[in-house]
C-alpha cells in the first residue's frame, strides 16, 4: 500500500537569475497514516515553503509529492492546514462556530450536518460553550483551538500545521500540545507539524524530522521512544527526553555551521 504522504527529491527555488534563492532541496520523506511527525529547523531554513508545497499552495519547482499514491496537484480536499497566524486565519464577522462550519459548505454537507460537524469539532478541542461567540472575544489560544477544530471539522486524511503555537504563551502552548496529542489519539488523526522549536518536536512527535539550514533538506529521521501518555513536566524531565533534544540540537548546531561555512 502506498504511503499516506511520499515527499520525493523536493525542491522548491523562488525567482530566476542571480536574485534566484533555493529553500528547498533533495527533500524526501514518508508519512505513514496515524502519525505524528515533527519537522523541526532553524527560522528561514523553509520549513513553511516545504509545507506549502505539500499542501499544494505553492508548485515546486522540481520532484514529486503523493497523498495515498496520488500525485498532488493543487489543494487535496482530503487535507487541512493550520497556520502559525491565528489572528489573520479566523474571519472575524463569522461566529465560532460559523468560522469552523465555513469550509464545510465548499465540501456540499447540508447545514445540519455542518451545524453537527461543527459542535462535535468544537467538543473536541473544549470549546463547545463558545460556539455563538465570536474570535476577538476569544483570547490567543482559544482562537487557536477554533482553528484546529476549524481543520478537524472536514475530518483530513492528513493535518499540516504550521508552527501553529509560536504566537501564544509558554502556558497555554503546553495546554495545546496536549490537547494535540489528545485529539489525535481520540480521532486517529495523521498529522505532519513544522516547529524551530525543538523541545516541541520531541515532546510532541513519534518521529522528528530534522532540516539543514537553507535549503531545507532532511539531515535526519529519529523515532521517538518516549511512551504515549506524556506530561509537561515528567517526561521533559526524563532521560529520554533529555537525551534526544540534545541529539535534535547538535544536529542543528552542527549544520548551521557547516551551513554557514559553504
Ligand atoms: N515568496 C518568496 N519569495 C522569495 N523568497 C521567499 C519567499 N518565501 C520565502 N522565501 C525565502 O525562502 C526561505 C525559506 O522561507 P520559509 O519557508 O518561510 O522559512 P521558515 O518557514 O523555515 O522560516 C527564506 O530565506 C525566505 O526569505
Ligand atoms: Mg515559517
Amino acid at each position: 500500500m502506498p504511503a499516506m504522504l511520499e515527499v520525493k527529491a523536493l525542491r522548491h527555488r523562488f525567482g530566476t537569475g542571480p536574485g534566484a534563492h533555493t529553500a528547498v532541496e533533495d527533500l524526501s520523506f514518508t508519512v505513514e497514516a496515524g502519525e505524528l511527525a515533527c519537522l523541526v529547523g532553524h527560522s528561514g531554513c523553509g520549513k513553511s515553503t516545504l509545507l506549502r508545497c505539500v499542501a499544494g499552495l505553492t508548485r515546486p519547482t522540481g520532484g514529486t509529492i503523493r497523498l495515498h499514491g496520488t500525485e498532488v496537484d493543487g489543494v487535496p480536499p482530503e487535507l487541512a492546514v493550520v497556520f502559525q497566524d491565528y489572528g489573520r486565519s479566523l474571519f472575524p464577522w463569522l461566529t465560532v462556530a460559523g468560522n469552523v462550519e465555513f469550509p464545510l459548505r465548499s465540501a456540499g454537507l447540508d447545514r445540519r450536518e455542518r451545524a453537527s460537524r461543527a459542535r462535535q469539532a468544537l467538543d473536541w478541542v473544549g470549546l463547545a460553550d463558545a460556539h455563538r461567540r465570536f474570535p476577538w472575544q476569544l483570547s490567543g489560544g482559544m482562537q487557536q483551538r477554533v482553528a484546529i477544530a476549524r481543520a478537524l471539522a472536514s475530518r483530513p486524511a492528513l493535518l499540516l500545521m504550521d508552527e501553529p503555537f509560536a504566537s501564544v504563551d509558554a502556558q497555554t502552548r503546553f495546554e495545546l500540545e496536549d490537547l494535540l496529542r489528545r485529539v489525535r489519539r481520540e480521532q486517529d488523526t495523521t498529522i505532519l507539524l513544522v516547529t524551530h522549536d525543538i523541545d516541541e518536536s520531541v515532546y510532541l512527535g513519534d518521529r522528528v524530522l530534522v532540516l539543514s539550514s537553507s535549503p531545507a533538506s532532511i539531515v535526519a529521521d529519529l523515532t521517538v521512544d518516549l511512551p504515549a501518555e506524556r506530561d509537561q513536566i515528567t517526561t521533559r524531565e526524563s532521560a529520554e527526553f533529555v537525551a534526544l533534544r540534545g541529539e535534535v540540537a547538535r544536529l542543528l548546531r552542527h549544520r548551521a555551521v557547516v551551513g554557514e561555512a559553504s
